[in-house]
């Protein structure tokens, strides 16, 4: 039993690692998310089940059974339209060109929090995406193997599936699959039992900031 107040999103989020608590309140508006994924334990909200890798937005209430939870205590306390805050991340946090070396990732207004790893077997951070309708760039590999899915914490997003690399020119990629995010948002799994994925992407809709989560296979 334990809650464990997580710095990698610091001064920006208040992260809370919650594990093994029969009960836990949430006072302000908080987003939830259910990382009970390798025990297949959902938590609850009222007697109403949040299942593992799903997350919701809740105030007020009692969580009860939870095995393994994140909280983003009152996450919408973050203004993204505060020229100041987005331009404090944008030097707090590294590139993704930083993060990965990969030269696909040049010039991405795309930053990134340290990274933590919690429960074992599963790490995150939070992403910072500081533009419009901007996508990550294809990929149908990452770099190492991990199960992964994305949480929408702030502003708009999407996970896209794409045709293929080879359609993309000019940043116009065809895109045959989309999964719109909002906050409290986690899109359904894009890897199959081997762990292969289709060639996808993360593509912002507006300045946004979500969580893409990777679980050890
Ligand atoms: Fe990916």
């Amino acid at each position: 039993m334990s809650v464990e107040k997580l710095t990698f999103a610091e001064p920006f989020f208040t992260v809370l690692y919650v594990e093994k608590e029969e009960k836990f309140s949430v006072e302000p508006m908080s987003l939830v998310i259910n990382l009970a994924h390798k025990a297949n334990q959902p938590l609850y909200v009222r007697d109403m089940p949040v299942a593992p890798l799903k997350a919701t937005v809740v105030a007020g209430v009692e969580l009860t059974h939870v095995e393994k939870a994140l909280v983003f205590l009152d996450y919408a306390k973050l203004n993204l339209k505060d020229k100041t805050t987005t331009e404090k991340i944008k030097t707090n946090w590294r590139s993704l060109y930083q993060c990965s070396g990969q030269e696909r990732h040049k010039g991405l207004p795309y930053y990134k929090s340290p990274k933590v790893r919690v429960g074992g077997d599963t790490e995150f951070n939070v992403c910072y995406v500081d533009a419009y309708n901007y996508p990550s760039g294809p990929h149908r590999e990452h770099d190492r193997n991990f199960d992964e899915v994305h949480a929408q914490i702030l502003g708009m997003g999407m996970m896209q599936k794409v045709e293929s690399k080879e359609w993309e020119q000019d940043r116009k990629i065809k895109v045959y699959q989309e999964f719109i995010m909002a906050p409290g948002i986690i899109h359904d799994k894009f890897y199959n039992k081997k762990g292969e994925y289709p060639w996808h992407q993360y593509c912002s809709i507006t300045p946004c900031v979500y969580l893409p989560i990777e679980i050890d296979r």
